[in-house]
């Protein structure tokens, strides 16, 4: 199942990293790494840094967009940021499901899915990350894992709205590791994926849907990633706080020239 038609995908994921005027500093250095991309450059920046960024991004190619939301528009939920708050600073995606929301802090397939449908809702383009830890790797439980996530993650959603929702495949045991998986197992994952997808919603909505792959992808890895044939992105954590690795990965993107 071809993907080459879309447009391939880099999400910068910063993490709790950089202060508002680093962000800045950060966005004015990549523009011009953005002009020349190959991919669609999304940036996910921290929420006390989305306003000056987003406004930084207007006229640019940089996508700005969030690493979390809440499900609610407003109410009596100390700490939280919803939806409706992101929308009006500017954010046109968000990240959903991380792994390190998962984990530490114990979000739920039921909570996950109740803030995609609210990002649908606000028109923001909710990103799902999947991925299994690698116990349950060695345990070959890899592919349950995954489709109960995808079930439960899109659970009363339209085909239509799951062909334009972003995939990211994350096994846990590759982030913030020395080393990604191998383009072999990302591979093979994204293909049962894009055939699960097929299954449960149809082939149209499996061959819209992007899917992206993250877990330790650096400017080295990144080509051979990109080169199989149903990775459509990448989700770049540590590499995307350098503005010159980031920069290398987005230009180097799937049927382009390589930039250096
Ligand atoms: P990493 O993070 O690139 O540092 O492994 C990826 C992620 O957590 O999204």
């Amino acid at each position: 199942m071809s993907s080459s038609v879309k447009p391939f995908i880099v999400v910068g994921n910063w993490k709790m990293y950089k202060t508002s005027e680093e962000a800045v500093n950060f966005v004015e250095n990549l523009i011009p790494y953005a002009e020349t991309a190959s991919s669609q450059v999304y940036l996910a920046v921290p929420f006390t840094c989305m306003d000056p960024v987003a406004v930084m991004c207007k006229g640019t190619k940089i996508i700005p967009g969030a690493q979390n939301m809440n499900d609610r528009d407003d109410g009596p939920f100390t700490g939280e940021i919803s939806g409706k708050m992101l929308q009006s600073v500017g954010a046109q995606f968000v990240i959903l499901g991380h792994s390190e929301r998962r984990q530490i802090f114990q979000e739920s397939n039921e909570f996950i899915n109740r803030k995609i449908k609210k990002a649908i809702e606000l028109n923001i383009r909710p990103i799902l990350c999947i991925g299994e830890t690698a116990s349950e790797r060695d345990k070959t439980q890899t592919t349950q894992v995954l489709t109960s996530q995808i079930k439960h993650g899109l659970n009363a959603l339209k085909g239509d709205q799951i062909a334009e929702l972003i995939l990211a495949y994350e096994p846990i045991w590759a982030i913030g590791a020395k080393q990604a998986a191998s383009p072999e197992v990302v591979q093979k994952i994204h293909f049962f994926c894009r055939n699960y997808i097929a299954d449960q919603y149809g082939i149209t909505v499996s061959e819209k849907i992007s899917i992206l792959y993250g877990g330790s992808v650096t400017q080295e890895n990144a080509k051979l990633l990109m080169e199989q044939n149903d990775v459509d992105g990448f989700l770049v954590g540590s590499a995307s706080l350098n503005v010159e690795s980031f920069g290398k990965i987005i230009n180097n993107s799937k049927g382009s020239p390589s930039k250096n």
